[in-house]
């Protein structure tokens, strides 16, 4: 039966968007984006900055999206406000000069926010979907993110019907959206592999003001080769992982991980699914990527629930060449499902994340380089972290070629305090901060996880503390290898005494 809504091409419907909008699209990573409209939009705003007429809209997503959304609003200059996390290099420079207002917000709460109208009006939802029935059901593709909200919430609904994805995805999404307090109750998910929602979200057919057929493959990319570094953190935290459970605190049947999106993030799934002593184990994670497919295949990872499938076309012809397989051990849910700090504290999480810089109290800053300038945004690292079992934060010890030093005595910009962080690994070692003092983690710190170009000058910085400080902290001193680099270019050989 043809569809009763009007069809329309990208052009007509990005028509439809007036200026000033705010569209809540569909997009958790690449996965699942809405990309013919936003495309279009794109083209839209730049042709009414040609005619001198002013253009933008805000833009709500799940998450980061792909080039067709993020990256062409953004080179069309087309986009006034985001939320909640972007990747974008064009987008991040106009948000780092100040040409977009961004709010980075934990990924938890985006759904509950714009319900709760900390967000604004929500004029349009721009959702991408596998399939839809004429009564407003509507299949998702590869991520759910926040879509289910904004398709309730927004008053006019465009969906992008793209055939890249296969109907048969019906039945890998479970819908659910909590109540608002003071009527919240429980989410009832006890185990990874529980369903409490429905296949389908469900809208007022009243509110679709179109249907754009589309053919598209999402736009994720691939990733850079793993290296002796990322191999190294990752080996480090699945030997941190078995020393655990062979001491007990992680008990023999394992505990669900959740795990960032990236190279490290790769290299650990690598080193964890190829461990010997690590039994076969779930994942409560907001993103799935390539590296997961080949372990749900072999029976290394036997279960993951997770908000997107954030695979190449490779991966993902994969898995849409055996759905039946993978819907049975795969479950999409919505964002404010996958990384709710309930269920993450009940099932007991082992998170994974990585980190910008560390300080020596144990804060981790994941989100701007040297204090000021936005990489990404928080993501979901908090809504884990916060409430994990046991919580990790792993990355390089150095970047820029050693010129920065990862480890540093007072952390530009904090998104996760030394209350919630627990483990740091890096390439050299790892630090357990579980149950330290401040000056006991500085001390650790430095000495399993610092690079040996900046052991000793964190070591004399360490001298510097006041001896009756409880904290490692000294204020003249926190920010000098900071300003160091912003001066010279690079962190090492610092004299303390020129910053005092
Ligand atoms: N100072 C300056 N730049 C730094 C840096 C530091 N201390 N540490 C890393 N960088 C730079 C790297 O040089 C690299 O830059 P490039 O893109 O120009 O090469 C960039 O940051 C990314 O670092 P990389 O080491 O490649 O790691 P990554 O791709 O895994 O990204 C984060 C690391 C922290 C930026 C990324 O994980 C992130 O955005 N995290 C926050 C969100 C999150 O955790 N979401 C998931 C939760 S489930």
């Amino acid at each position: 039966m043809p569809l009763p809504f009007p069809i329309l091409t990208p052009e007509e419907a990005a028509e439809l968007i007036g200026n000033g909008s705010t569209v809540g699209f569909s997009g958790f990573t690449p996965a699942g984006a809405a990309k013919a409209v936003p495309a279009a939009l794109a083209k839209r705003a730049q042709l009414e900055h040609a005619a001198g007429k002013p253009y933008k809209i805000g833009v709500l997503t799940g998450a980061s999206t792909g080039a067709s959304l993020d990256g062409a609003l953004a080179e069309a200059e087309a986009i006034s406000f985001r939320a909640p996390y972007q990747a974008n290099p064009v987008l991040r420079k106009q948000i780092n000069n100040g040409h977009v207002k961004f709010v980075d917000m934990h990924l938890s709460t985006v759904p509950q926010n714009a319900r709760y109208g900390y967000l604004g009006k929500i004029d349009w939802a721009v959702v991408e979907a596998c399939d839809m029935t004429a009564g407003g059901g509507i299949v998702l593709s590869t991520s759910v993110g926040a879509s289910n909200t904004y398709l309730r919430l927004a008053d006019k609904i465009i969906i992008e019907l793209n055939s890249k994805h296969p109907v048969s995805l019906l039945g890998m999404h479970d819908i659910f959206e909590p109540r608002d307090p003071p009527t919240r109750s429980e989410i009832p998910i006890f185990k990874v592999s529980d369903r409490c929602g429905s296949p389908i979200c469900i809208v007022d057919p009243k509110k679709i003001a179109g249907v754009v057929y589309t053919n598209l493959e999402d736009e994720s990319g691939g990733f850079d080769a793993q290296t002796e570094v990322t191999d190294k953190i990752g080996q480090n935290v699945a030997d941190f992982l078995v020393a655990e459970m062979k001491a007990g605190r992680i008990p023999s049947q394992f505990l669900p991980l959740q795990s960032v999106v990236g190279n490290i993030a790769n290299a650990v799934l690598a080193a964890i699914g190829k461990s010997k002593d690590i039994p076969a184990f779930k994942m409560y994670t907001e993103v799935l990527q390539d590296s997961v497919v080949p372990l749900l295949e072999n029976g290394r990872c036997k279960f993951a629930s997770t908000t997107a499938l954030t695979l190449s076309p490779e991966a993902m012809r994969n898995v849409t060449g055996n759905i039946e397989f993978f819907k049975q051990r795969v479950i999409l849910r919505p964002q404010e499902i996958s990384n709710h700090p309930e269920i993450v504290r009940r099932l007991g999480i082992v998170s994974m994340n990585t980190a910008i810089e560390v300080d020596l109290g144990g804060n981790v800053n994941s989100t701007h380089v040297m204090g000021k300038t936005l990489m990404n945004g928080i993501g979901g690292s908090g809504d884990f972290t916060q409430n994990a079992y046991l919580s990790i934060f792993s990355c390089p010890s150095t970047a820029k070629g050693g010129k920065i030093s990862s480890i540093v005595p007072l952390a530009s910009h904090m998104d996760h305090s030394e209350h919630s962080v627990q483990v740091i690994v890096t390439e050299h070692g790892v630090a357990d901060l579980r149950g330290k003092d401040p000056i006991d983690r500085a001390k650790l710190i430095i000495d399993n996880c610092a690079h040996p170009d900046y052991k000793q000058q964190l070591r004399d910085y360490m001298k510097m503390v006041s001896p009756d400080s409880r904290e490692p902290l000294s204020l003249s001193l926190g920010l000098a290898m900071h300003r160091q680099f912003i001066r010279n270019g690079d962190m090492r050989n610092i004299n303390w005494e020129e910053y005092r």
